[in-house]
């Protein structure tokens, strides 16, 4: 067993450490030929993005954060409108929508039956089903009419990281290969083929100060994430990772709701862990965080290095190089999961098979 994990202590750590690794391997199947973006998994893909008008994502868990952060990203660029929803929420929907829809499911597993039945329903229904899955041979892959792999290898602890990685990632190089079809843009590829060599890099650097941070706060029984935008279901993400593995309660909040009621939870003993990145949520997040400290909840924060204002307002900064914003959403989901496993082994938790959850929920 101890081979299998490389030397790490848990599958889940060593599959955090894989992840520049993943994002490598996807990017190697991408390559520019005559200005036009091929990507080995979807070239095959004949979806005329021209007549679409809606894209309806669904999904559960960490994947449906991940789709929940492909419509912010896809919304800002692309000519549809898009919707995100659980696919156990699917059962209650009657859906109204155009003709010109496609669905997309994302699923590590491709064996989760609320995924498993909205496919098939979406598809009695006559709508074409783009599916992102981590196993070619699983009932959702098999059962899609467009299909892209994950690459991320097995993964093997229950809370998902790699291959949330590798759906971010995919759902990033899915954005610009439709931008190119529609618009003819050029990719970036430099940009994106920079990415794992940042992360690599980002991990080394941070982890010892996201263990010194999981040993200030991995006491407490209560943390909130805040963030805005599109760093919102990244939140989400950071959040269930710690409830998971760590059986602390969490939540994550849209930060601009705070004032709404979760605001009433703050006290000393109620950390709140921000993301706020000089982006343009930026000004926003630090009136929130300003708010909590006038609670005096302890404050941790994932925001740019040499941010004095920030330094000053927060317990425990953990910083982003001051490099091209686009890489900081991957930088930021790494502290996220690495904190949520040094708390949850810090207090001495099954990490790899935590209670009462299972890699793959094939029940409705
Ligand atoms: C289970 C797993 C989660 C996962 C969710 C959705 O709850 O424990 O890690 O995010 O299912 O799984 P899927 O395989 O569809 O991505």
């Amino acid at each position: 067993i101890r081979a299998e994990k490389n030397g790490y202590p848990h599958f889940m750590l060593k599959e955090i450490f894989e992840q520049p690794l993943v994002v490598r391997r996807i990017l190697s199947t991408v390559n520019k030929n005559r200005d036009e973006l091929q990507i080995e998994d979807i070239k095959s893909i004949d979806i005329s993005w021209e007549k679409i008008k809606k894209v309806f994502i669904v999904a559960c868990g960490t994947s449906y954060h991940a789709g929940y952060y492909a419509k912010f990203l896809w919304e800002e660029e692309l000519p549809y409108f898009i919707e995100v929803e659980l696919a156990s929420q699917m059962h209650h929907r009657n859906l109204r929508v155009p003709d010109e829809t496609l669905f997309i499911t994302i699923s590590q597993s491709g064996e989760t039956a609320d995924v498993i039945s909205t496919l098939r329903k979406v598809k009695e229904k006559g709508f074409k089903v783009l599916s992102l899955v981590n196993n070619p041979q699983s009932t959702v892959a098999r059962e899609s009419d467009y299909f892209i792999n994950l690459r991320a290898g097995i993964e093997i602890g229950v809370a998902a990281t790699k291959t949330f990685m590798a759906e971010l990632v995919y759902l990033g190089l899915l954005k610009e290969y439709v931008k190119n079809k529609l618009y003819k843009v050029k990719i970036d590829l430099d940009k994106w083929n920079m990415l794992p060599t940042y992360l690599e890099n980002y991990l080394s650097n941070i982890k010892d100060q996201v263990f010194e941070t999981a040993k200030k706060y991995y006491q407490k029984k209560n943390f909130l994430y805040l963030a805005r935008g599109r760093n919102f279901p990244l939140a989400l993400e950071g959040a269930l990772k710690l409830k998971e593995i760590s059986y602390i309660h969490a939540e994550g909040i849209p930060a601009g709701e705070m004032k709404h009621g979760p605001i009433a939870l703050l006290d000393p003993e109620t950390p709140v862990f921000g993301i706020a990145y000089k982006d343009d949520a930026y000004s926003k997040m630090i009136n929130n965080l300003e708010e909590a400290k006038a609670r005096r909840a302890p404050i941790i924060a994932i925001g740019n290095e040499k941010d004095k204002k920030l330094e000053n307002l927060v317990d425990d900064l953990i910083p982003v190089p001051n490099i091209d914003p686009f890489y900081y959403p991957y930088m930021g989901v790494m502290v996220l999961q690495l904190f949520a496993y040094y708390v949850a082994d810090l207090l001495g938790r099954e990490i790899d098979q935590p209670r009462n959850l299972a890699k793959s929920v094939t029940v409705e």
